[in-house]
């Protein structure tokens, strides 16, 4: 399925003329402008600069990377050495290994043309699966309710539709009113630049909010429901995904809001048995330093800057992927979703790789 011509927000990642044509996400949201990558280190680099976030975008970034190494080298070594690199551009999203490996298995059955086809099938793939996502997720979010987002969960992050922002905005589509709390996202405001925008630009109501708001408006009983994106869920159902989720989980639990987390399948990692084995992705610490490139703390201030937290199984109300809703126990229900998943393109057998 390709995003509908009328699609509001443009496609993060695509292949144009034997390039990888990316999004700006870091102009966003004051100028729509894109990066073409000729090679897989700008791809890598790309994804490094945060050019193209989101776990399912970056699976997909990944996997046409693998097919501009492939395009541009006759010497499968060199595919292999650029799969990695890519693979090993950000850490915690499962899902950007798993679109590098998708995409090379595609190179080694069917060379520089297999692995281009499998991009596209990951692409496509992503909104279909997106799609899915929100009409098994529009039920949690009632009319009139007022929903909290943190980060950025939606078209952008993905190929297309968004997994939380699909939710809400199938909620929207079929006729429910809806109100969006959204969370700014500090070091790099993934929630004021990038969610706002696409909000605004889907035509569904939302009021950003600096990071330390919501419990405040918790406890005002402002807030009827939460849902997130992931970047990798463990088998006993812990997710990792934007710094400062994790506040927000032991806050709706604290004032009795439903905390739900929308993501596909290809974002639970079964060999990962609990978040204390997620790899969390250390970033600059100027990223912390500074607000949109501008300095803010003291030359001599130290920082630190964990771009993820992981978010206990215990406090997630439910997992919506694009198979249904999965409830705990976890560790019974997410391997159930995988296995009742369409298997991603190229994929025959029914569990990941
Ligand atoms: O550092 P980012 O912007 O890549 O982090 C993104 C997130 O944490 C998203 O919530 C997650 O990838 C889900 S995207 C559908």
């Amino acid at each position: 399925m390709s995003t509908p011509a009328a699609d509001p927000i443009p496609r993060s990642v695509s292949w144009r003329r034997g390039r990888v044509r990316i999004l700006d996400q870091r102009a966003l949201p004051h100028r729509v402008l894109h990066v073409e990558c000729t090679t897989a280190d700008d791809v890598c680099d790309a994804i490094a600069r945060l050019v193209v976030r989101g776990a399912p975008a970056l699976a997909v970034a990944g996997a046409y990377g693998v097919a501009l190494a492939a395009h541009r080298s006759r010497s499968p070594a060199a595919v292999d050495a650029a799969a990695r690199r890519l693979a090993a551009a950000r850490p915690t999203a499962v899902n950007l290994a798993r679109g590098v490996e998708q995409a090379l298995r595609a190179y080694r059955r069917g060379g520089a043309a297999g692995a281009l086809a499998c991009a596209e099938a990951l692409a496509e793939d992503d909104v279909a699966r997106n799609r899915a996502i929100g009409a098994h997720g529009a039920g949690v979010v009632a009319d009139g309710a007022r929903v909290l987002t943190h980060c950025n969960a939606g078209a952008l992050a993905c190929v297309g539709y968004g997994t939380a922002l699909g939710v809400i905005r199938a909620a929207a589509e079929q006729g429910r009113r809806v109100h969006v709390w959204v969370g700014e996202t500090r070091p790099v405001l993934q929630g004021a630049r990038l969610t706002a925008w696409e909000l605004g630009r889907l035509g569904i109501e939302a009021t950003l909010v600096a990071d330390t708001v919501p419990a405040s408006l918790m406890a005002r009983g402002e807030i009827d429901v939460v849902v997130v994106g992931a970047d990798r869920i463990a088998a006993n159902g812990d997710v990792a995904n934007k710094i400062g989720t994790y506040a927000l989980a032991v806050l709706a639990r604290q004032h009795g809001v439903p905390f739900y987390v929308a993501a596909p399948t290809a974002t639970i990692d079964l060999a990962t048995p609990d978040g204390d084995a997620i790899v969390i992705e250390e970033r600059d610490p100027a990223e912390v330093l500074t607000v949109a490139g501008v300095p803010v703390a003291p030359r001599e201030a130290r920082a630190r800057n964990p771009a993820f937290d992981v978010t206990p199984a215990r406090l997630v109300t439910g997992v919506v992927t694009e198979v249904g809703i999965a409830r705990p126990p976890y560790r019974r229900s997410l391997p159930s979703h995988v296995r009742r998943a369409p298997a991603p393109p190229g994929v025959t057998v029914a569990a990941h790789p």
